[in-house]
């Protein structure tokens, strides 16, 4: 008989479901938008209530009446964001999220306190970063010292909401990797971290496999649903990536959304010493990937159209910036909006157009940001590739992958062709696929690669020099973001 599965992605801006059929057709699609708190500058927080609602509401709809029965459910979610949960299981508070970037000092002294950066890469395979869980844990020992005592369990968004439909407090090795308390080439908890925090094992999740079954789903809200059971499922990038193919070595996928990503899988589980990209476990057994993230990818065209060209369309923005050439005429753009992560780990960075002379266009203008996108995601490739881990079957997804110059400009710079999938929504799908997997279903074939960009050779040379350019740019201006920051923190 035909069945149907659910993936649930809880994702930053909105939880979002799909119902998908035993073949891997999308029978429906259901989300909830979700609001971010930002109480102070550089804070970002939300309510785990309001995940849950929006879960709940996501879940009804999709399974109203559904065309074939349900047979299985699993979740997503954003990485990093700490939920701290009482002797009941109930969230204490707001979850601080990955995006937040109030602790940089605890992430010095953290990194200090373990032995300096050279141990820290050894254990976790990644640096102590801002976004990540457990600088926000010595924040909260520092800052809510009644709440952190009244924590008797942490939890990452997904696994919270997989405890309210089963009972059952359960991580997975993809969204361990991103605690920094987990030791991700060993895949196990890291004593030394918690020591340090002064935090017990008892406060853990269950270690369980991605695509292992939590348990059934018991909570009376969804009655529809009862019994199913509910999947472990992954951090979305690694989720994002299963639903579009990524498993083996050499498969490697961009994401151009408001933020872009890098990400393939290595053969081997190298760590980058310089702490550029980031090391994960897959939600393939035994599988890592290697991944780069900018901060600001769709978004530096949204910013740009927004604040200065409101009458503009996505397509007349792109015929204007085919008018000009690869290079826009000697402009450059750095899409430092928010700072940035991957390579420069650089909170300070800002973003710039250098270059500008009377001649320049809207057309130049508006090319210029589409290149500096590329060629920071250029700069997260090579970084990866520079680890031996190849990008060979490349896919591309997410809203920009929609215009065909940002692909031409991807299959020019990274010189591969470049695929778009038949599906492409996200880390939802890459649930739906670990669920149906959970109960024995193949999901052969519901990964379709369907329209090939190829690079082309001549442009690519043009493209050289004004990549080199770019990355010089960021190294002659590092200093002097610092001290903008400064200026900026002395004037209030
Ligand atoms: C990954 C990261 C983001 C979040 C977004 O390291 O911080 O991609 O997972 O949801």
């Amino acid at each position: 008989m035909k069945s149907a599965v659910i993936g649930i992605d809880a994702g930053t801006t909105s939880i979002k479901g799909l119902l998908v059929s035993d073949q891997g057709q999308i029978l429906r699609q259901a989300s909830a938008p979700l609001q971010l708190s930002t109480p102070q500058p550089g804070w970002a927080e939300q309510d785990p209530g309001a995940w849950w609602d929006g879960l709940r509401q996501t879940l009804r709809e999709l399974s109203a009446d559904p065309p074939m029965p349900i047979a299985a459910l699993s979740i997503s979610g954003q990485m990093h964001s700490l939920v701290m949960l009482n002797s009941k299981d109930r969230s204490i508070g707001s979850s601080i999220l990955w995006c937040d970037q109030r602790t940089g000092l605890e992430c010095l002294d953290l990194t200090r306190d373990y032995g300096g950066e050279d141990a820290v890469l050894a254990s976790f395979g990644n640096p102590i970063l801002t976004g990540f869980t457990s600088p926000k844990l010595l924040w909260m020992k520092r800052h809510e010292g009644e709440r952190f005592a009244r924590m008797a369990r942490l939890a990452l968004p997904k696994d919270f909401l997989a405890l309210r439909l089963t009972g059952r407090l359960a991580i997975e090795p993809s969204d361990a990797s991103g605690t920094l308390l987990y030791r991700v080439r060993d895949g196990i908890w890291d004593d030394r971290i918690l020591g340090l925090l002064e935090l017990n094992k008892s406060v853990l999740p269950d270690l369980v496999p991605s695509g292992s079954v939590i348990g059934p789903l018991i909570c009376p809200d969804i009655p529809s649903l009862r019994g199913i059971p509910v999947v472990a499922g992954g951090a979305d990038n690694a989720a994002a990536a299963y639903g579009c193919g990524v498993e083996k070595t050499g498969d490697a996928m961009v994401s151009l959304g408001t933020s872009g990503t890098v990400v393939a899988i290595t053969p081997k589980p190298v760590v980058d010493l310089s702490g550029a990209v980031h090391l994960f476990r897959h939600v393939t057994a035994e599988g890592f990937y290697h991944m780069a993230v900018i901060l600001s990818a769709t978004n530096s065209l949204d910013w740009f159209r927004r604040r200065f060209t409101p009458g503009l369309s996505l397509s007349q923005i792109e015929t204007l910036a085919e008018s000009s050439p690869p290079g826009s005429h000697g402009l450059l753009f750095l899409p430092y909006l928010n700072g940035e992560r991957t390579p420069h780990r650089d909170p300070d960075a800002r973003g710039v157009i250098f270059g500008l002379s009377s001649f320049h266009s809207q057309g130049d203008m508006m090319r210029s940001i589409h290149e500096g996108v590329v060629f920071a995601l250029r700069e997260g490739a090579e970084r990866i590739a520079s680890l031996g881990t190849p990008l060979d079957r490349l896919r591309v997804v997410g809203g920009g992958s929609r215009s065909l110059l940002w692909r031409r400009m991807l299959a020019d710079n990274l010189n591969r062709e470049i695929w778009t999938l038949r599906v492409d929504e996200g880390a939802a799908y890459g649930s739906a696929r670990l669920a149906a997997e959970a109960i024995g279903l193949s999901t052969e074939g519901w990964v379709k690669l369907v329209n090939r960009t190829e690079p082309d050779g001549r442009t690519a040379d043009l493209y050289k020099d004004w990549y080199h350019l770019y990355q010089d740019l960021y190294r002659s201006l590092r200093d002097r973001f610092k001290d903008l920051s400064q200026v900026l923190t002395r004037k209030g």
